[in-house]
Formats: structure tokens, sequence, C-alpha cells
């Protein structure tokens, strides 16, 4: 059964480490996210923008596809299935879908906009069990179409919105989505400290996980990032993977064309990258 975000990343903060978001994008990568949970006993968050939503056929096909696996897997881990950068009505549809968690990102609307509408949605989620996590400073980078610049997000605003009954706090640090460009200037640490010495036990989140140098994961995790966002490097690992099946000519024997086999080679890398980035999370075994 899914839960909400909410306990696994109390537990997370409170024992100084955190767990993954990794987003899905059809259903190997589900599998290979869920696979990797699992046999990692590390707790999981399963992360879907709105585009994967759309171009899964929908937020109720993913609801069921999770919900399936979840039994049919015999997943014993927390899993979340969770609204990645949701919009306000994305949010609604996913309420109504049967997610276990949401993210509203009113970092774009002036802060009085965002804290409103933030407001709104945590009374709503706090009725349905479901866990909130609010955006103030926008992330860098590019997603779904969405750019932002990687700001660094106002310490006193953080504490507006983590004051509304959000479970979780996504504040710009400098961090962006994709890969980092050569003249990327790091997380801006300073930020962090500041925002963390006001919100508390608030779980933070870091978005844009790809291509942060573990040192600086580690070092944002002991200033209370509870949760870290992954997705362009599974992307990257799966594409590599599938180029290199391909490039050896294997499609081309034994019936290597086969999907199941065309894709396998990828998915078998999300399993191993999602492993790697539990251990270095420190999520591993948490769940045991
Ligand atoms: P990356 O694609 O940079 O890993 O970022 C993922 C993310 O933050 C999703 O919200």
């Amino acid at each position: 059964m899914l839960v909400s975000a909410a306990e696994m990343l109390k537990k997370a903060k409170a024992g100084h480490y955190a767990v993954g978001q990794f987003n899905i994008n059809n259903l190997e990568w589900t599998k290979a996210i869920l696979t990797a949970a699992e046999e990692t006993k590390s707790p999981v968050i399963l992360g879907v923008s709105e585009g994967a939503g759309k171009y899964m056929a929908g937020y109720k096909t993913v609801v069921g596809m999770v919900n399936g696996m979840l039994e049919e897997m015999k997943i014993t881990v927390p899993v979340a299935l969770h609204l990645d950068h949701g919009t306000y009505e994305g949010c609604q549809k996913c309420i109504e879908a049967g997610f276990s968690s949401i993210m509203f990102d009113g970092s774009h609307y002036p802060i009085e906009e965002n804290v409103a509408k933030t407001k709104e949605l945590a009374a709503i989620c706090k009725e349905k069990g479901m866990s909130l996590e609010a955006e103030v400073g926008s992330i860098g980078g590019e997603e779904d179409g969405v750019v932002g610049a990687g700001e660094c997000a106002d310490p006193n605003e953080c504490k507006m919105i983590a004051d509304l009954g959000v479970d979780m706090l996504a504040a710009g640090i400098g961090n962006i989505h994709g890969v980092y460009p050569e003249n990327w200037q790091g997380l801006s640490f300073e930020t962090l400290d500041a925002i963390q010495a006001l919100t508390g036990d608030m779980p933070l989140v870091l978005h844009g996980g790809t291509g942060i140098p573990d040192d600086m994961i580690k070092k944002a995790i002991s200033l209370g990032v509870a949760k870290i966002n992954v997705n362009t490097e599974c992307q990257l690992v799966f594409a590599e993977a599938t180029r290199k099946y391909i490039e050896a000519g294997k499609d081309k024997e034994k019936k290597g064309f086969d999907p199941r086999k065309l894709l396998k080679p990828g998915a078998e890398a999300i399993v191993e990258k999602v492993k790697e980035k539990m251990e270095l999370f420190g999520s591993v075994g948490k769940a045991e």
C-alpha cells in the first residue's frame, strides 16, 4: 500500500539521512526503482512530473500500475507516489487519482499567492492523510519545459511556507535540474544553513540531484536535507546501456529486438544507479 512521505521523511531528518525521490517515466523505470528499494530495504519516493503523467496516459494509469506492482512484486518497504512540481490543477487531479503525496510548486507566484494556495492544499492533504511538498525559490534548469534560474530562496519566506502545515520544503540553494554546467558555483550552504536555522525539524528537499558531487550531497544532508530528487541520471544510464546493446548488434541476434530483451540492460542500469544513490543518501536498511 502506498504511504504518505511524511513519516519516512521525519525519520530521515531525525536519523541524518535522506530518502531518494526517483522520477518514473514508464513501467521499466517503476519496476527498476521498486526492485532497488526492496533489495536494499530502503524507503523510496516515486516522482511523477506532469509531463510524465501525461506520457503514461494519465495519473489514474500511474496509480493503477504502481499499486499493482506493490502487490505483485511483494514490496515491503514504504513507497510514496508523489507528484513532482505540480500546478494547482495537477495537484487536485493527483489527489483524486490516488497519489499518496504531492508537490505544489508555487515558486513562480508572488509569495502571498504561493502562501494562499499552499495553505489550501495543506488542509486537503491533512484531511486525506497525504503529504505535501512546497517550494520557495525556483530550481534552475529545464524540466518539462519550465525553465528556472537556480536562485537562492529567502529563508524568511521559507519559514512562512514551512509554517503552513507542509511536510517537506524544497528551497532553491543554487541547485538546478539536469546536468550542471562547467561553470556551476556549487550549492549555497550558507543559504541552506540559514533556512534550516529558521525551519527547524522541517525535512528539506534537494532537487536536481543529478551531478551534485558526493561530498556536497553529504554536507547537504548534515544541514537538514532529508529528501533528494534524482531524474536525469537514471535517464542517462538507461540511454547509455541501451546504446551499447544496439551498437553491439544484440538486437539483431536471437530475437534481441524483443522489448523485454532490448530494454533489459537499461532497466538493470537504473537498478544499479538507484542502489548507488540509496547508499550515498544513507537510506539503505532504514526500512528493515
Ligand atoms: P535531476 O533531473 O537533475 O536529477 O533533477 C530531478 C528533480 O529535481 C526532479 O524534481
